[in-house]
């Protein structure tokens, strides 16, 4: 088996994941599933790890896995923002709403959508631009004029890819994209 590696932030609400549901796979678009999984399935962690509500990152190789655990079940997406690539799994989940930790973006696990736009504004999926805005009772920063200003609007937040999840035996288990080469052994 493909070694990973994990990082694990503490569940957001204490208690959250005390009542005895059976774990659920959160359903997502099938357009939005990640080009070449689907094939095979590798055990990443134990369901102990991520009880509902928590957030867990897990490594295979140069793949940065966000598992998250949501009021309608689990999801595994990448650890990187569609903005400007910040680990979301350091942000805050909020039954399927992941927000991260750096320009106010949140993004639906259920739907791949980004619901609130980054704070420094761009292009969405389907190329509308956003304009940047302030968070309220931050202070007004000027925006940047130069090729900074350019590169900020034209960064595209593409919708979240997805990889497919299944549980067995109290395992999460993951598709990865098939061929990709087995990563060095050890834990980044
Ligand atoms: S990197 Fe996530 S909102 Fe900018």
């Amino acid at each position: 088996m493909a070694a990973t590696s994990r990082w694990r932030r503490p569940s957001a609400r204490r208690g959250y994941h005390r009542c005895n549901m059976e774990p659920r796979i959160l359903a997502v678009p099938d357009d939005l599933l990640a080009i070449g999984t689907g094939h095979a399935f590798t055990a990443v962690a134990s369901l102990d790890e991520l009880p509902r509500g928590a957030m867990l990152r897990v490594t295979r190789g140069d793949l940065d896995l966000l598992l998250a655990h949501t009021e309608l079940g689990v999801c595994a997406t990448d650890d990187r923002c569609p903005h400007m690539s910040a680990p979301l799994s350091v942000g805050v989940l909020d039954e399927c709403i992941v927000a991260c930790p750096l320009h106010s973006g949140r993004f639906d696990l259920q739907t791949g959508e980004t619901i609130r736009f980054p704070t420094t504004g761009g292009l969405d999926a389907d190329g509308g631009y956003h304009p940047p805005w302030t968070p309220p009772g931050s202070p007004e920063r000027p925006e940047p004029t130069d090729l900074k200003a350019r590169a900020r609007a034209l960064t595209r937040v593409r919708r979240l890819r997805f990889y497919p999840v299944r549980i067995r035996a109290g395992s999460i288990e993951v598709s990865f994209p098939s061929g990709r080469p087995d990563p060095p052994a050890g834990r980044r």
